[in-house]
């Protein structure tokens, strides 16, 4: 069946709504829709890591502070912890076990932008956004050049790479030692054949036991790197399934004015000089004065393929409320592979939205772990976590990541217009 991209947009966040809302009805989500009907002022919005440093940032805001500086006082928390290892210090390194970070911002009240891409050796590269925003004729800077510009404005060089952020990458690095030259090497006693066609009798060990194997293998070598053991299995989680870390904030005062900064170290073992979402005006932070702001956490090249945060903020012009408009966006995503969920299941994306008269929504692709479903945190006068509303129900990539039957209701049949 052929159909208009109207009517696709119309039928796709009908759908989306509908699957989101019963997901979220199911979870017993108290991010209800009636978020995005009932406005606050003043407001702040982000990803779950600013939990500790909104107060903060909402009594600067309450107090008249600026909307950027208020959502920039809750990132920048993130980036000074070094037990945070999506952003900032301890951020989890590129594949040469470098740390490189990716920051924007955007100031509604004075129209203005500031990014940084590919940052190495300073931690408040959302702070270096907002001075390539404010001390300069340009947008964005990026890799060396913006490092000499932090520099310059007085930002301190420092190693970002913590011991616990180093382990973690050598065992990512020692997890391909089949295929190179870190170790265990040939004289190792945890040393094992790689799995040649020629040489190798196919196993018959079933795909979930090989699973078991490989991580037991993942947890003992984390052990004999000193991770320590509270730590272990998040360290092969993320080896197993690198992150993509982040965090994004976007603030509203009782005035109406409004800002939205992002921040983050990006995809865990990225090649060098890959640069994410979380740079680009639009696709991982934009705000519009008139209109609203949006941010996004997740799967980068994705979010840059849809301008996530910019089209989120255009559906808001047209009329969609935030969390119509949030879920469009995620419904690009979905067509950009075209529905195939062999491929979804390896995607997330959380968009965090907030409109001009204070009302807000938090949306997913995937709702997360049942143990830890993804949330946005609100502060209005009172701070509280809420459940995303997700198109799909359940983690993307699980953990172990066993190839897992889609649910029937999570098929592409059940969700869209054929
Ligand atoms: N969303 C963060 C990144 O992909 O780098």
């Amino acid at each position: 069946m052929s159909i208009t991209r109207r009517g696709f947009l119309e039928s796709a966040v009908a759908a989306s709504l509908a699957t989101g809302l019963n997901a979220q009805n199911n979870n017993n989500n108290n991010n209800d829709g009636e978020s995005s009907r009932r406005g606050k002022r003043p407001i702040i919005i982000c990803a779950h890591n600013g939990v500790k440093y909104l107060d903060d940032a909402f009594a600067f805001l309450k107090n008249g502070g600026d909307t950027l500086d208020a959502a920039l006082r809750v990132v920048k928390g993130p980036e000074d912890d070094p037990n945070d290892d999506s952003v900032g210090l301890g951020g989890l390194p590129n594949e040469e076990g470098v740390v490189e970070l990716d920051a924007c911002c955007m100031h509604g009240p004075t129209r203005r932008a500031g990014s940084v891409g590919g940052v190495r050796n300073i931690k408040n590269v959302s702070l270096v956004a907002k001075a390539v925003m404010e001390h300069t004729g340009h947008v964005m800077l990026v890799g060396e050049g913006a490092e000499r510009f932090a520099v310059a404005m007085g930002f301190p060089r420092e190693n970002l790479l913590t011991e616990r952020s180093r382990k973690i990458w050598l065992l990512w690095k020692e997890q391909h030692s089949t295929d190179d030259w870190w170790g265990p090497g040939l004289a190792d006693p945890h040393w094992e054949a790689p799995a040649l066609p020629s040489t190798t009798p196919p196993t018959t060990a079933p795909h979930s036991e090989l699973w078991q194997q490989r991580i037991q293998r993942l947890e003992e070598r984390a052990a004999e790197l000193g991770i320590e053991p509270e730590f272990r299995a998040a360290a092969v989680r993320r080896v197993l399934s690198p992150p993509t870390g982040t965090i994004h904030c976007s603030a509203l005062n009782d005035k109406g004015e409004i800002s939205g900064c992002t921040t983050t170290s990006g995809l865990a073992f990225k090649l060098p000089g890959r640069c994410g979402d979380s740079p680009i005006i639009g696709a991982g932070c934009y705000t519009d004065q008139d209109v609203g702001s949006a941010g996004a956490t997740g799967s980068g090249e994705e979010n840059i393929k849809v301008a996530g945060a910019h089209t989120i903020v255009e559906n808001m012009r047209r009329g969609l409320s935030p969390l119509e408009a949030g879920m469009d966006a995620l419904q690009r995503i979905v067509r950009n592979y075209n529905h195939d969920m062999n491929k979804l299941q390896f995607i997330d994306v959380v968009y965090f939205v907030l409109r001009k008269d204070g009302a807000y929504a938090g949306v997913s692709l995937w709702s997360g772990y049942s143990e830890k479903p993804h949330t946005i945190v609100v502060h209005d006068g009172t701070r509280r976590s809420e459940v995303t509303v997700s198109l799909f129900k359940g983690a993307s990539h699980e953990f172990p990541p066993f190839p897992v039957a889609m649910p029937k209701e999570l098929t592409k049949d059940s969700v869209y217009v054929k």
